[in-house]
């Protein structure tokens, strides 16, 4: 079977990375979850104090900014392991934010792109199917309904320990759906040739085995 590039795209926790990762796993490819950077960019700038809403500060800080993305799936900030705190919710907000400037978004599809070159990879986001890769042989465009990606997102704080109010999750979600749809640099869309999955009734062990059906079709 030859070694295929897989895109996955869609809002805001509708469970890319959960799907990706076992995809990735089932196949031996590598997984790049592109939205980590994102993150990463959003948590340099509150750690230094600088306003993520400052486009020339944010923009003049990448510099300095080096993100390493580890085999066993940590992600490392100029060294230092930022896996877990840049799932903060104010890192999430700040990842939206950052993320609508063109000079950010250069700065990591080039870096995606070249992480992605040689194939065997499977990269979740946003633009990875319109902007990062649009050669990909196969490109998913996966949604749910916000309630249904918003109860996800509970109750997996719940089960995590962290505190969690349901009502609160669901504005931050179509806040983010809004920002990351809405802005002028590479918006959130589905691409032309993508296959639309809505996952809002599908259990994950269903979305794996259709989207491995998918990798089979296309890698044959
Ligand atoms: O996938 P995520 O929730 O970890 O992404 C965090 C933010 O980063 C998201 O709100 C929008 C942005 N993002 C993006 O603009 N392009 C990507 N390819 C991935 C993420």
């Amino acid at each position: 079977m030859k070694k295929i590039s897989i895109a996955i795209d869609g809002p805001a926790a509708a469970g890319k990375s959960t799907i990706a990762k076992k995809v990735a796993s089932n196949l031996g490819y590598t997984y790049i979850d592109t939205g980590a950077m994102y993150r990463c960019v959003a948590y340099y700038a509150l750690a230094h104090k600088i306003d993520v809403h400052d486009q020339a500060a944010v923009e003049g800080m990448l510099k300095d900014v080096k993100i390493t993305m580890t085999p066993e799936g940590r992600v490392l900030l100029n060294d230092e392991d930022v896996t877990l705190s840049i799932r903060e919710n104010e890192v999430s907000m700040g990842a939206s934010v950052v993320s609508s400037y063109p000079k950010v978004r250069n700065f990591l599809v080039s870096q995606q792109r070249e992480m992605a070159k040689g194939g065997g990879v499977i990269l979740d986001g946003r633009d990875i199917g319109t902007v990062v890769l649009p050669m990909a042989e196969l490109k998913i465009y996966q949604v749910a309904s916000v309630e249904c990606r918003a109860k996800r997102r509970h109750k997996e704080n719940l089960e995590k320990g962290i505190e969690s109010d349901y009502e609160e999750i669901k504005k931050e979600i179509a806040q983010r759906d809004h920002n990351d749809m809405t802005r002028e640099c590479s918006p959130l869309k589905k691409a032309d040739d993508a296959i639309e999955l809505d996952t809002s009734d599908m259990s994950i062990d269903e979305v794996v085995a259709h989207v491995m059906d998918l990798v089979y079709e296309k890698a044959n």
